[in-house]
């Protein structure tokens, strides 16, 4: 298995080019499945959970070309009518699931088993049944399988407890062709759902409202092929600017959406970094020292859940306590007892993590548990003392296409072995 051998790094510096958004990237493969013609996608990472989602796609009777270097995938054909997915490849990924509204919008029969992904927390998948089940749709669940069927789906109106992106990504295409009018009452505002809606609305949808709490969705008769390109991804950009606040450094982000960023650069900006933004470029620079500070993750336009490790590599090195408090998972602190072992002061107590900032981290083996806290271990190795080894990394490059490379253009001293 490889390992990233990281050493304390001089301060990052130069411009780098932030890829496609990966949690933007997978709902958009699935919604694909929602017409027969060519689908165009892109400034697609060719991320590892990208590829087990265009992998079932083929699977599913999808025709896909994947352009690697140039990022751009092709898909176009019809779906069997009557598929279930391999049990083996969606228990890789948290996404697969994705194609459950889908298929159920075309052929009104999914067999989805379930799910994969990271360990952080129970990740039930009751709101996205709640929601076909208002639809029309009939579920049962069983041998770690869920099948929907249904006749025929039906506008409805949804309200969902909490505002789950996933639930509100796989409502919107199921009812993207549904009869009727649906209407989901507390959606999730995240950037990735409106991009969603974009490419629907592009295929000949009609969705209204993403990137509200209302979203509005008039089903239609029959989707087309459409061209999109996938937004950046704010959490690749917001590791890169915590790896230039731990090592003092300052590096320009190209290609990103700074109104995306805005949570993330009032944290960064209380911890002491400047950072100004420029249409599509941000720069961000490190200050002296990091000031403590405390967050609180949130549904967007809250503080993301998916950055909260990296602060908590941020807060380990500051001047002072900190607090995190994660409200959206209720096992995200597994990066704690990692950062523990490089000399960090961190308290774990029920929800909350209180982070005494230390002179020093130093460097030992440490393992990635999740794609996250294995980037945010990243992040602490730059500015550790001496060497950090950091293994089980296949979690890393699930969500960070090439990271050591990226990184090691900027100054960090990172190498991957294999
Ligand atoms: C997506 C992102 C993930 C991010 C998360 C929160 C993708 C591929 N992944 O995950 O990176 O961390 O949003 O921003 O886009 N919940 C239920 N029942 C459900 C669904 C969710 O109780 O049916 C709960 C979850 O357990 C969790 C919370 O709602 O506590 C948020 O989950 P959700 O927004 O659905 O996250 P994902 O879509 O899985």
């Amino acid at each position: 298995m490889s390992s990233f051998i990281v050493k304390k790094s001089p301060p990052l510096s130069g411009s780098i080019k932030i890829n496609g958004s990966k949690n933007s990237a997978l709902p958009i493969i699935a919604s694909s499945i929602l017409t027969d013609e060519e689908c165009i996608l892109e400034n697609v990472p060719p991320l590892s959970d990208v590829k087990i989602m265009l992998k079932i796609l083929e699977d599913i009777g999808k025709t896909v070309k994947f352009d690697e270097e140039k990022h751009i995938v092709k898909i176009s054909g019809e779906i069997l009518p009557d598929y279930e997915i391999d049990a083996e490849k969606s228990s890789k990924i948290r996404a697969s699931f994705m194609f459950a509204g889908p298929i159920l919008a075309r052929t009104g029969n999914a067999r989805i088993p379930f799910p994969g992904g990271c360990s952080i927390g129970l990740r039930p998948v009751d709101l996205h049944l709640k929601g076909f089940s208002l639809m029309g749709a009939e579920i049962s669940t069983g041998h770690g399988m869920t099948v929907i069927k249904s006749s025929g789906l039906s506008g409805s109106f949804i309200y969902l407890d909490f505002p789950s992106v996933g639930a509100t990504e796989n409502i919107i295409m199921a009812a993207a062709l549904a009869k009727g009018t649906t209407v989901i009452e507390n959606a999730a505002e995240e950037p990735e759902i409106s991009d969603l809606c974009a490419f629907i609305n592009k295929m000949g949808g009609c969705v209204k409202g993403s990137g509200t709490k209302n979203i509005v969705i008039k089903g239609v008769k029959k989707l087309h092929g459409a061209s999109h390109s996938i937004i950046p991804d704010r959490i690749e950009a917001g590791t890169f600017m915590a790896a230039a606040a731990v090592t003092g450094g300052k590096i320009t982000l190209e290609n990103i959406v700074p109104q995306h960023l805005q949570p993330i650069v009032f944290k960064l900006r209380e911890a002491g970094m400047n950072i100004e933004g420029f249409k599509n470029k941000m720069t961000a620079e490190a200050s002296e020292e990091i000031f403590p500070f405390n967050l609180k993750t949130m549904p967007f336009p809250g503080f993301p859940t998916d950055m909260q490790s990296m602060m908590m590599s941020l807060m380990s090195v500051a001047k002072g306590t900190s607090i995190i408090t994660e409200t959206i998972f209720e096992n995200r602190f597994m990066n704690a007892l990692e950062l523990k072992k490089m000399g960090a002061d961190i308290r774990i107590e029920s929800r909350c993590a209180i982070i005494n900032g230390v002179k020093n981290l130093t460097g030992t083996s440490v393992k990635a548990c999740d794609l996250r806290s294995g980037a945010a271990l990243i992040v602490s190795a730059l500015a550790a003392e001496g060497e950090t080894e950091i293994t089980d990394i296949y979690h890393i490059e699930r969500g960070y296409f090439e990271i050591d490379k990226r990184l090691g253009s900027l100054g960090a001293l990172i190498k991957k072995i294999p």
